[in-house]
């Protein structure tokens, strides 16, 4: 507990600071890669079976004058701390690749997540692969938290870092990567979760009941929350907030909600290929929408209540009952993760 408060704490000042550097930086140059990185390309294109190819509109976003919400992509970010081969484990391609989206100085919000949902041995007789997907730190404390992640890195084995300043903003960016590294080190994965760290997850009831190991295969399968008939707001004090440069269209195709969602590998595939191609905006959750569109690839509904965006109590059957519960804190999760854990014959069967 000590440890996330702390890093919490950390987080809070880390954000602040960030926002007086951001003001500081705009208009410099800043590189932040590291020169003893290996440079790979965007995306391999010798991964198994599908072609995915390289970027044909590379250079677009120079050419344009850029809009502060602008995101560079593609663009070959590289990954400071990998694993390539994380996903060639004995017991064969993952069943699940779980992409974790956590911020650098969440280092007590990981370890709860190892502890709990995270956990890779957790459903019997389904491999699941887990990485956690961060950027980089504000530049002022890339020294300080360096050391700490290689640490937590050597112990664990499971940071995926990015060349690319970990910011909201740049959260499409960071979900692209990791699907860069799936497509890169682990195309053969069945499906690939993206979730976000302030989550309960519910790894049997997604596997079991959602994705289903015994079912066929489902190529064009990709399911969470579905949001249809939303668009843009154009109201610059929303925090999602897209103004006209960046996406003219007043509606949104569907699209499933950021916190958490799940889609077969080779849709996953396919979706970073036409990511290449259409301006990147910064909800990544709608981004993805927009490559489904392109794709012609509607998201498939699940059971109602499966994915829950809003905060809700905990409750033994219920939280049995659903794969996700958004706006879960850390503190949260461990508290009650032993009584989930526990077998209780007195809930009504589904
Ligand atoms: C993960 O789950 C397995 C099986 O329930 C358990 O034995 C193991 O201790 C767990 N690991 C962690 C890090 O909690
Ligand atoms: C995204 O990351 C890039 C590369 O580190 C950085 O230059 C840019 O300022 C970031 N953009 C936002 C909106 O945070
Ligand atoms: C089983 O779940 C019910 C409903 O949540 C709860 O009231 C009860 O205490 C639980 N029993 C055990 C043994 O955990």
């Amino acid at each position: 507990m000590k440890l996330i408060r702390r890093s919490l704490v950390l987080g809070a000042l880390l954000t602040t600071a960030f926002g007086g550097l951001l003001v500081l930086l705009v208009g410099q140059s800043v590189d932040f890669r590291t020169p003893s990185v290996d440079l790979r390309p965007l995306v391999s294109t010798e991964s198994a079976g599908e072609t995915v190819s390289l970027p044909q509109r590379k250079f677009e976003w120079q050419a344009r004058t850029p809009h502060p919400l602008d995101l560079k992509y593609p663009y070959p970010y590289p990954f400071l701390l990998n694993h390539p081969n994380k996903c060639e484990g004995p017991r064969g391609a993952p069943f699940l690749l779980m992409l974790v989206m956590t911020r650098p100085q969440d280092v007590g919000v990981r370890q709860a997540i190892r502890k709990t949902w995270g956990n890779e041995t957790l459903v019997p007789g389904v491999v699941i692969c887990r990485l956690f997907v961060l950027g980089l730190p504000p530049p002022l404390f890339t020294k300080e938290l360096h050391a700490l992640l290689e640490e937590e890195d050597r112990e664990h084995g499971d940071l995926l870092q990015v060349g690319l300043l970990d910011t909201y903003h740049n959260l499409t960016l960071k979900v692209l990567m990791g699907l860069e590294w799936m497509a890169q080190y682990c195309p053969s994965a069945h499906y690939v979760l993206k979730v976000d760290s302030d989550v309960f997850l519910n790894p049997s009831f997604l596997v079991q009941q959602v994705l289903q190991p015994n079912g066929p295969p489902r190529p064009n399968f990709i399911t969470g929350y579905i949001y249809s008939n939303t668009g843009p707001l154009r109201n610059p004090a929303y925090k999602w907030y897209v103004p006209p440069e960046l996406y003219s269209p007043d509606k949104y195709p569907p699209y499933c909600g950021g916190p958490g969602y799940v889609l077969s590998g080779s849709l996953a595939l396919r979706v970073l290929t036409v990511a290449q191609t259409l301006k990147v905006i910064y909800l990544e959750d709608v981004f993805v929408g927009l490559c489904l569109q392109q794709l012609g690839v509607r998201p498939t509904p699940s059971p109602p209540k499966t994915f829950q965006m809003f905060p809700l109590k905990y409750e033994h059957c219920f939280f049995h009952q659903l794969a996700l519960v958004h706006q879960f804190q850390a503190q949260e999760l461990l508290r009650i993760w032993p009584d989930f854990q526990r077998v209780n014959t007195t809930c009504p069967m589904a």
